[in-house]
């Protein structure tokens, strides 16, 4: 088998996936036989993907990162902490930037990216909320615009049906306003995620903590029960017991979906963010 690509810039010939691994994706692809010789031609555009994770180092940013290293996804990640501690085959491939969002060297952090992905948010005081939730997202979100990359994904939250008092508070006043900035800046390829309670393994100080051996069978309890708790979704606040929980892969895998599929942008609910997930995982 031989292989060209017609692009100038391509390399041809087998050295491509020495060179490239499993970095690069086909965009389109022929195939054509050449009945004088028996070889059969393969011509392809290659794409390859390269995403910034800002919080690549944290619960989901960590999932994400390594979702895209199975999916051949050139993965670097941004966070204070840089590189983790322990050590994986997934962990040697992705490229781990130490930096403050709010003083990154964004020409450095994202060159060549085709995506960007945040996990970032968490909580504290209401300034504390506000700031990561909030504005350090609008920064993150500003930068990728002017450095000109074309998508951009937020890890956001659901919004549990809380009445508006509770919905006031820094964490999802942050998460509105970095919302809001994802969808008026990329309002045709920015996506939000809305996931409620994640689950997986989360690495706290050299341990883990296996939130799955709760949070799977709930998810699986939430989904058969669904007929019988439909009918409180509308009281206020009923999602805190009734949204379902998702694993950690699954939200990963809705970022690898949004990451290279150009249709899918806008927001995404919990099961949305399933449904994607399944797409990429085939
Ligand atoms: N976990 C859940 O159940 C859940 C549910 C719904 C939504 N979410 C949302 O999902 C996102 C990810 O959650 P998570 O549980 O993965 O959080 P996490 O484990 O705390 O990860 C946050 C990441 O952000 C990085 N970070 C924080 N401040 C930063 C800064 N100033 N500059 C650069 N990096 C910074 C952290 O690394 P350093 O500290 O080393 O910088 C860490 O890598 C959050 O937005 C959260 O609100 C989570």
């Amino acid at each position: 088998m031989k292989f060209e690509y017609n692009q100038e810039n391509n390399i041809v010939g087998e050295q491509l996936s020495a060179w490239f691994g499993v970095k690069c994706s086909y965009a389109e692809a022929g195939v054509k036989e050449d009945s004088n010789s028996g070889t059969i031609d393969v011509v392809a555009d290659v794409k390859t993907e390269r995403v910034v994770v800002l919080g690549g180092s944290g619960f989901v940013g960590s999932a994400v990162c390594k979702a895209a290293v199975s999916k051949g996804v050139e993965a670097i990640s941004l966070s204070r902490s840089g590189r983790p501690s322990y050590s994986s085959s997934w962990v040697d491939q992705v490229t781990w930037m130490s930096g403050d969002v709010f003083y990154a060297n964004w020409d450095e952090v994202l060159a060549g990216a085709t995506a960007v992905v945040s996990t970032l948010g968490g909580f504290g005081s209401e300034e504390q909320m506000q700031r990561i939730n909030g504005e350090a997202n609008v920064v993150a979100v500003t930068a990728a615009k002017d450095f000109g990359i074309p998508k951009f994904i937020l890890i956001s939250v659901h919004d549990y049906n809380l009445p508006s008092f509770l919905l006031s508070s820094g964490y999802f006043t942050g998460k509105r306003k970095a919302e809001s900035e994802v969808l008026s800046k990329y309002p045709t390829s920015g996506v939000v995620l809305r996931p409620g309670f994640i689950y997986g393994k989360r690495r706290v100080d050299g341990f883990e903590i296996p939130l799955d051996l709760i949070g799977g069978p709930l998810e699986r309890f939430l989904q058969a029960t669904e007929n019988f708790t439909k009918p409180l979704s509308s009281l206020p606040g009923s999602d805190l017991l009734f949204a379902p929980p998702i694993s950690v892969d699954d939200v990963a895998f809705a970022v690898i979906n949004a990451i290279t599929d150009d249709d899918f942008f806008g927001i995404f609910t919990i099961e949305q963010i399933k449904e994607a997930a399944a797409k990429a995982r085939v």
